[in-house]
């Protein structure tokens, strides 16, 4: 059977506590399918330019959700996974390289409040 479905991902705003929630997901629709083997790069704008923190999360099936990044200032790379801040344009992006099937799952960004 040909395997041509690398991953998919569904990226969603985090709604916690302690966190803020505004912001607008760039992609459209919310859903997206790679090839194995692609890079994918979602982003997350945020409106309160006071906010601190933006950090990262996957949920998957069964282990709930999962600490990607916490990117207060400066880009932090984990294995084949990158993620950066704008502050100046409010804006956090999360890349995937050689996206694998492991991948797929939800990605969430949660801003952190002044
Ligand atoms: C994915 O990104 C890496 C690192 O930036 C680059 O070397 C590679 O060519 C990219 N792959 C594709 C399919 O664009």
């Amino acid at each position: 059977m040909e395997k041509s479905l690398g991953a998919s991902f569904l990226i969603f705003c985090l709604h916690l506590g302690w966190v803020s929630c505004q912001q607008k997901v760039e992609q459209s629709p919310p859903t997206q399918t790679v090839q194995e083997g692609e890079n994918t790069t979602f982003s997350c704008h945020y409106s309160d330019s006071g906010s601190r923190a933006v950090q990262w999360f996957k949920q998957d099936p069964g282990k709930g959700l999962i600490s990607l990044f916490y990117i207060a200032s400066e880009g932090k790379q984990k294995g084949r996974l990158r993620s950066t801040i704008n502050r100046k344009e409010l804006l956090s992006s999360l890349y995937i390289t050689d996206s694998q099937p492991e991948d797929s799952g939800i990605y969430l960004c949660a801003v952190e409040p002044q």
